[in-house]
C-alpha cells in the first residue's frame, strides 16, 4: 500500500484554503492548514468537524523566508514528506495605480508573489529528492485578465503566473507538477470587507475619486453576484481534483464568470478594452 500523501495548505483559515485543507482531507490527505495565527482556527475545525475529518493547523506567514524554511523543515521530519502544496495565501488591495505606493504595491507582493516563492522553494528540494509533487498555486482570473483598480493585485497574479509556468518546466522532469488555479470571483471574506484600499484612492478630491467609486460599486455587486456562480467548495473540488490528477493541467480555469471574461477578452479585444476605458473613464466636468 502507497503512503497516505501529505499536503501544505497556505491561508488555510478562511475562503478557499479552508476549503481546500477539508476537501484534501476528505480524499484521505494528511494535511497541515498553515495560517498566521493558529489561535484563529476555528472555522476550520468546525469545517472539518463537520465534514468528520482531521487537519492540522501550523502557524505559517508566508512573508518570512526564514520561518517558512523552518516550519516546512519541521513538517517533513515529522510526517517524513510533503507531497502536495496549495499556496492559497492572499490579499488584495485596490486603487489606481497612480494611487498606490511603493510601499503598498510592495505589501500586495510580499504576500501574493514572494510567500508563494518563498514556500515553493522550502519544499522543492523534498519534492525532488523524493521525485514526486504536487504544487498548486492559487493564481485568479486577474493573472490572466487585468481589471481597472486593481493594478497592483493583478500584476502580482500576472507575476504568479509566469513564476508557476516557469517552474513547471523546470521541475516536470523530476517529477513535480506546478499548476495555477484561477478562479473568478469567489464569496470569500476577501471580496465581501477584507480588501484594501490604497491611501490615496480614499481622498474625496482625489482625481480618480469618481471613478473609484464606480469601479468599487461594480465591484460589490460583483461580490454579491458571486455566490451564484463560484463558491469556495467548487474551486477547492478543482484544486482537490488537479492534487491527485496523474498529470495534472498547468491551468484550471473555475467559474463560469472566469470562463466568460476569459473569452470576452480573447475573442472582442477592442471592445473588451473600450468597457474597461469607459468604467475607469474620469468624471467629465
Ligand atoms: N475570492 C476571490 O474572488 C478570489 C478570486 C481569485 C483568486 N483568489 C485567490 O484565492 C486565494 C485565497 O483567497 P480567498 O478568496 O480564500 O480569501 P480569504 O478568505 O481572505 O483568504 C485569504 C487567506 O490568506 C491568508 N493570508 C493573508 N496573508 C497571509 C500571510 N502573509 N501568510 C499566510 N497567510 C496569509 C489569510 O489568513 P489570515 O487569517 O492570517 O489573514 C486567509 O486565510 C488568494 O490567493 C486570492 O488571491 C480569490
Amino acid at each position: 500500500m502507497s503512503p497516505r500523501r501529505v499536503a501544505l495548505v497556505t491561508g488555510a483559515s478562511s475562503g478557499i484554503g479552508l476549503r481546500a485543507a477539508v476537501a484534501l482531507a476528505r480524499d484521505g490527505v494528511r494535511v497541515f492548514a498553515g495560517m498566521r495565527d493558529v489561535s484563529r482556527a476555528a472555522d476550520l475545525i468546525d469545517a472539518a468537524t463537520q465534514a468528520k475529518v482531521t487537519v492540522e493547523p501550523v502557524a505559517i506567514d508566508v512573508r518570512d523566508e526564514a520561518a517558512v524554511r523552518e516550519v516546512v523543515a519541521r513538517l517533513e521530519r515529522d510526517a517524513g514528506r510533503l507531497d502536495v502544496v496549495v499556496n492559497s495565501a492572499g490579499v488584495l488591495w485596490s486603487g489606481f495605480a497612480e494611487d498606490t505606493s511603493a510601499d503598498e504595491l510592495r505589501e500586495q507582493f510580499e504576500t501574493n508573489f514572494f510567500g508563494v516563492a518563498n514556500v515553493c522553494r522550502a519544499v522543492i528540494p523534498g519534492m525532488r529528492s523524493r521525485w514526486y509533487g504536487r504544487i498548486l498555486n492559487v493564481s485568479s482570473l486577474g493573472g490572466r485578465v487585468a481589471s481597472p483598480m486593481f493594478s497592483g493585485y493583478d500584476a502580482s497574479k500576472f507575476a504568479v503566473e509566469g513564476y508557476s509556468e516557469a517552474l513547471r518546466h523546470e521541475l516536470r522532469a523530476a517529477g513535480v507538477f506546478v499548476s495555477l488555479i484561477e478562479p473568478g470571483m469567489v464569496p470569500t471574506r476577501m471580496v465581501r470587507h477584507a480588501w484594501r484600499r490604497s491611501d490615496a484612492s480614499a481622498d474625496p478630491q482625489g482625481p480618480n475619486a469618481a471613478a473609484t467609486a464606480r469601479l468599487e460599486r461594480l465591484f460589490q455587486v460583483g461580490a454579491g453576484w458571486s455566490h451564484q456562480t463560484t463558491s469556495a467548495d467548487a474551486v477547492a473540488r478543482v484544486i482537490a481534483r488537479a492534487a491527485s490528477a496523474r498529470t495534472p493541467r498547468l491551468r484550471y480555469v473555475v467559474g463560469l464568470d472566469a470562463y466568460a471574461t476569459l473569452w470576452m477578452s480573447r475573442a472582442a479585444p477592442q471592445a473588451w478594452e473600450l468597457w474597461n476605458a469607459w468604467l475607469a473613464r474620469p468624471e467629465t466636468r
